[in-house]
């Protein structure tokens, strides 16, 4: 479905400036991959010679950030009032730059000591609720990016939002501020999706709040099921949307995966292309990485084990015999399919195999992931909370992953998996159908084995993945440690992904 023949020339000296905008980015604040993403596309676009800044809300956590204020401060207007924002600025390592939208009111408050995030809070029983003032908090964060744009180094030509906490963006600047400035109009704007099912989804009583007109409160603009929703609105404004796998732009046309938005996305299928994200390999390689015991390459393997007894020391495994060690690092929710493991873990245990999993996520995986602990304190390995280093660790001292994910738009972690020789064990949904190759004897015969897949999403399935992928560990180590080097030397560097995004980019601004 992604064709690039049509109107692409190749104008390779174009210099473009692009404005990525992302709820949070890695260094500053971080729940999951899209973090990654924005805090590595930038550089990874500067290397190519493309001009590019990421914008974000000063959060507390980002106050820990080398981040300076400036003297610019403007006044947002948020229903009938208007409230001041102040800018801030840092540069990413690479040079790139980045800002921030400093109002402590809407993003001072996220303390992980008390169970505050950057989204939701914690109730006294474990679960998390969203800040019901979200919808306040990014109609602010919208309307300030667009307020600040004459203040930044260089007017944009292309504004990049990402998923819903952005996705009004394309509104304001086409139907509000366009009308003032006519450079507003000339922006060219492309949404990224990296998650279907987070729809930014508000009733009718809190539209006023984002000051558009009532005009554009209908089904083919802002309405959705008798509400309005933040991504609707950037999906159907931005003049190209991707996402972050090729088959996951092909699922959410469906119903199954579309959550309701796939007759939309259908709809504009020929504006939909779908990019797997990449590694930061200066952040993810065990040949450099400063959080584990020890370094190691494809060439040599020895400090691998190095990192698989220490991580066993750490989560006070049992240090007998020579089980195989399975890892997982996620958001214990249900898209990371965490039933599927809780289900086949105790036949796992049972048989005396060890499991690594940190994750932080619903309170009754907690609960579930407890209560196996304590019944196998030796072999299940349990750390719920957020621990960059020990992700790190884990992905080092594993032999293998776990990521059955019921749906998954890319997926880093199978990625950093098969940098540290720790081929993951997925279902074939999204970006990870398009990242690991199943082993079997062609695909060994052919030197492309990387992990093991199902497609069925089943526990029994999963079983059988596990049993197979156990076997070749125990029986067949030289088979094993091919599947580990086709994979640590698979390049999934964000180079790769970048000059995908840049051909997009040359041809929107081509268009505009
Ligand atoms: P998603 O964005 O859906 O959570 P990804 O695989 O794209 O999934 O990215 C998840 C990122 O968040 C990875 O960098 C992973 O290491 C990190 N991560 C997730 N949970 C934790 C945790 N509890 N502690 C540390 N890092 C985590
Ligand atoms: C989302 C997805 C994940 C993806 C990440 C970054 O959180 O769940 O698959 O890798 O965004 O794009």
């Amino acid at each position: 479905m992604i064709s690039w023949s049509r109107t692409d020339r190749n104008d390779g000296n174009m210099s473009i400036n692009i404005l990525l905008v992302a709820s949070e980015v890695v260094g500053f604040a971080k729940t999951g991959g899209l973090a990654d993403v924005a805090g590595s596309l930038p550089s990874a676009l500067a290397r190519r010679g493309l001009r590019a800044a990421v914008i974000l809300p000063l959060y507390r956590s980002a106050r820990r950030a080398n981040v300076e204020p400036t003297e610019i401060v403007v006044e947002v207007q948020v229903g009938h009032r208007l409230v001041p924002a102040r800018l801030w600025r840092t540069s990413l390592p690479d040079g790139a730059t980045a800002y921030l939208v400093e109002n402590d009111d809407y993003f001072g408050r996220d303390d992980a000591s008390q169970g505050r995030g950057i989204y939701q809070y914690t109730l006294p029983d474990g679960s998390k609720r969203d800040y019901e003032d979200n919808c306040e908090r990014f109609v602010f964060f919208n309307r300030a990016v667009a307020e600040f744009l004459p203040y930044l180094d260089s007017w944009p030509q292309i504004v990049h939002v990402n998923d819903w906490q952005t996705g009004l963006i394309p509104v304001y600047l086409r139907e509000l501020y366009a009308a003032r400035d006519d450079r507003y109009g000339r922006i060219a704007t492309m949404m990224t999706i990296h998650n279907i099912a987070f729809q930014g989804f508000y009733w009718s009583y809190d539209y006023p709040m984002t000051g558009l007109p009532w005009s554009l409160f209908t089904y083919d603009r802002l309405e959705f099921y008798g509400g309005y929703s933040f991504l609707k609105a950037g999906i159907v404004y931005s003049d190209l949307v991707t996402t972050v796998s090729p088959t996951y732009a092909r699922e959410i046309q469906t119903p199954d995966y579309g959550r309701a938005f796939h007759p939309i996305l259908y709809q504009r299928r020929e504006r939909l292309y779908g990019i797997v994200n990449g590694v930061d390999y200066t952040q993810w390689n065990p040949v450099t990485d400063k959080y584990i015991p020890a370094n190691y390459g494809p060439d040599d393997l020895s400090g691998k084990l190095v990192c698989k007894r220490a991580l066993r020391r750490e989560l006070k495994l049992s240090d007998a015999g020579a089980p195989p060690l399975f890892g997982m690092v996620a958001r214990l929710t249900d898209q990371k399919g965490v039933d599927l493991i809780a289900a086949i873990a105790p036949q796992m245990l049972e048989r005396g195999w060890q499991i690594a999993i940190l994750g932080d996520g619903d309170p009754h995986h907690h609960r579930t992931f407890e209560a196996l602990r304590s019944r196998y304190p030796e072999r299940l390995g349990l750390r719920l909370g957020f621990d960059e280093s020990l992700a790190h660790r884990i992905e080092a001292g594993s032999d293998a992953y776990l990521m059955p994910s019921a749906f998954e738009p890319s997926g880093l972690n199978q990625l950093y998996s098969l940098r540290y020789g720790t081929p993951p064990l997925v279902r074939r949904t999204g970006g990870l159908a398009d990242t690991v190759t199943d082993t079997n004897a062609q695909t060994l015969a052919d030197g492309k084995a990387t992990g093991f897949s199902f497609t069925r999403y089943s526990p029994e399935e999963l079983w059988n993945t596990v049993e197979r992928a156990e076997a070749l560990w125990r029986h067949s180590p030289e088979a094993w440690k091919q599947v580990m080097i086709t994979g640590m030397t698979q390049d999934w560097s964000w180079d790769r992904s970048a000059a995908d995004y840049d051909k997009l980019y040359r041809r929107l601004v081509q268009a505009k």
